[in-house]
């Protein structure tokens, strides 16, 4: 099955009002017309409206890094699926390994934010990865089958049918220690086997991202493995032209 590559900027807490201008604007103008990816910013909250003036026309969609699993009410702090959706967000990034580590979000909570994003008619892109400690214990698959089940008992394998993965084990997070092509595809085509387990056709089609130090020099090669269908970006996507190479390099 050829599925078209997606590739999403995870800005995380960086930039300023006047510095994602001027990255918005070298995105735009560097962008080749005729990229058949599908192109994602996910800035940070207070951004998005203005990031989706800027982005208004050029085809780049816009997402959020996280949403809480409520609806509306006494919570304070956080951001609804319904605000999100009225600043123009078409994905919303759930279970980052930072929002699971540092803020304790568990496979249930992220489950939750989950089925909230399909709820209401965005795309969300699940993160799913092993700490440095459980790859060396070899418990990896383990890790991942765990955290991807949570989701399917809780939000339904037909959830899965407008949604991404991404791929992002802990240790290659901003380390400059990008898993080789051969341990992200491994990951990646046993991702594919859970959800066949489920349903042939959402695994088919459903894209896996990988994520983890991508940078304008490897993302040609993880890219060409035949389960990675695009890349998560951190601190490359910070830098327009690094950032557009990795986009180019779905080619
Ligand atoms: P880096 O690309 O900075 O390693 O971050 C990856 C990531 O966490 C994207 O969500």
């Amino acid at each position: 099955m050829l599925r078209q590559p997606l590739v999403a900027a995870n800005w995380k807490m960086n930039g300023t009002l006047s510095e994602n201008q001027g990255l918005i604007s070298d995105i735009k103008s560097g962008l080749a017309s005729d990229l058949s990816t599908e192109i994602v910013i996910c800035p940070p909250y207070p951004y998005l409206p203005e990031i989706q003036r800027l982005l208004d026309g050029c085809g780049i969609q816009l997402g959020a890094q996280n949403v809480s699993e409520h609806e509306s009410g006494a919570y304070t702090g956080e951001v609804s699926v319904s605000m999100l959706k009225d600043y123009g967000c078409t994905y919303v990034i759930v279970g980052h390994s930072e929002r699971r580590n540092i803020y304790g979000e568990s496979d249930h909570v992220v489950a939750e934010k989950f089925k909230m994003v399909v709820s209401c008619g965005m795309v969300p892109i699940l993160c799913l990865g092993e700490l440095l400690d459980e790859r060396e214990a070899g418990i990896t698959e383990e890790v991942v089958s765990r955290q991807l089940l949570e989701v399917i008992n809780i939000a339904g394998i037909d959830s899965f049918e407008n949604a991404v993965i991404a791929y992002e084990p802990v240790w290659a997070i901003g380390t400059g220690l990008t898993a080789t092509p051969e341990q992200a595809e491994e990951v990646h085509a046993f991702i594919r086997l859970q959800l066949a387990r489920h349903s042939d056709s959402i695994a088919d089609r459903i894209k896996i991202l990988y994520g983890g130090s991508v940078k304008a020099d490897n993302a040609a090669e993880l890219f060409s493995r035949a389960d990675i269908d695009g890349g998560l970006i951190g601190g490359a996507s910070l830098i327009a032209t690094d950032f557009l190479t990795i986009c180019q390099s779905t080619r």
